[in-house]
């Protein structure tokens, strides 16, 4: 790989998925392009234009390579990338470990390199990597396979490795060569299975950082029930969900950035009110998960494994400042207390923190030897705090 930076940070972008399933083609993509350009997002730092499943035809050619379905894409992949790119924006698509993709499309199992090398040649710059119809080989080897093939196909293409979590993927996914990896199941646009999804990661907490980053999976911020895979008859009920209110896609926003999670859109980004564009592009929230150094946040709970519904996170910042977030994924409005002896800063210090509140993005005053939050149902706090005399 030429670029040594591919994957440093965790990557942001859009994914076409959770809103549209099957129903995806060229005209989705390139209004989603220019709409990424138009809302902001992009100025955000959000870059990737991505492709889920159900692009191609349901045969490889003669040759055995993949083939676009003309219907969806008439001007070809290669042409696509290009209108991507011309907007200053990155393209990446989707392929599988087994011979079938999730949807039943062709997988790349036994064809990693040649698709590949049909990748590097449309522009592709993002490879998500499902793990559906896996073969009996171990999962690692499979992610290897992908990821040797990307890296020597003559292009930059980030591999965004998506097993789910399982086969305990966190111990093994970095070695592969994956710049981010699933680690959870498909998200719904509902608050039980964004709380399931949030708390099942407290326990692997360091398991992600520079080039490597941990997938909660996609956001639903913006999706009010909204998600397309209702029609796709693979996938009936997947996302016949309710819907969240701005507060859940607030603390779901939130959490994504304190766990340093790639910040990948699921929602029409050609159809975004106000809020779900404040959600979206929070500088001060993103800046949290961009920090260079991706630093794992610690837990101030007791057992990780089983982390209680509220609680505090604290991440360090690598220009020092600290992050000290409350969480209330519980149904009752709580009020929480954190020492900050607990966190590495006793009294005899001298020392106090100067906070400033990142969700509602208001300078919250000073923070000495105990901070206390009243937090709602659902709701969060974040704030970013600098070192001050007392
Ligand atoms: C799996 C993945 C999803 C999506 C679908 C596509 O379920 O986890 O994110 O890519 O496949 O079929």
């Amino acid at each position: 790989m030429e670029n040594k930076y591919l994957g440093l940070r965790a990557p942001m972008g859009w994914n076409s998925w959770n809103t549209f399933g099957e129903e995806i083609n060229e005209d989705v993509v390139k209004r989603s392009a220019d709409a990424m350009v138009e809302s902001g997002l992009k100025d955000a730092g959000y870059e990737y234009i991505v492709i889920d499943d159900c692009w191609s035809l349901r045969q490889r050619d003669e040759n055995g390579l993949l083939v676009a379905d003309p219907e969806k894409f008439p001007s070809g992949m290669k042409a696509l990338a290009d209108y991507v790119h011309s907007k200053g924006l990155k393209f990446g698509m989707y392929s599988c470990d087994g011979p079938l993709t999730c949807a039943k499309y062709p997988g790349s199992f036994d064809h990693e390199f040649d698709d590949a090398k049909t990748f590097a040649q449309w522009g592709v710059d993002f490879l998500k990597y499902d793990n559906c119809f896996k073969p009996k080989i171990d999962g690692n080897i499979l992610y290897r396979r992908m990821a040797m093939a990307l890296r020597n196909c003559g292009r930059d293409i980030l591999f965004s490795a998506c097993n789910w979590g399982v086969e305990h993927s966190e111990r093994w996914i970095n070695s592969t060569g994956a710049q981010m990896y699933r680690s959870t199941g498909d998200i719904r646009d509902d608050w039980t299975s964004i709380r399931k999804l949030a708390l099942s990661q407290i326990g692997k907490i360091t398991h992600s950082g520079p080039y490597c980053h941990n997938d909660i999976d996609m956001l639903v911020v913006g999706m009010y029930g909204k998600g397309d895979c209702i029609n796709n008859a693979a996938y009936v009920g997947d996302f016949a969900s309710s819907g969240c209110t701005d507060t859940e896609y607030r603390t779901h926003f939130a959490f994504w950035c304190m766990m340093n999670s790639p910040l990948m859109i699921g929602c029409d980004i050609r159809d975004m009110n106000e809020e779900t564009v404040k959600i979206l592009t929070n500088k001060d929230l993103i800046a949290i998960n961009q920090d260079i150094e991706s630093r794992a946040p610690f837990y101030l709970g007791s057992n990780p494994d089983e982390p209680r519904e509220y609680f505090y996170m604290v991440k360090m910042l690598s220009d020092g400042d600290i992050v000290i977030a409350a969480f209330n994924f519980s149904d009752k409005k709580r009020t929480m207390s954190l020492d900050m002896f607990d966190i590495g800063l006793p009294i005899t210090t001298g020392k106090k923190f100067k906070a400033f509140e990142c969700v509602t993005q208001t300078d919250a005053g000073f923070i000495s030897e105990v901070l206390v939050d009243s937090v709602e149902a659902h709701d969060c706090r974040v704030y970013r705090c600098k070192l001050v005399d007392r």
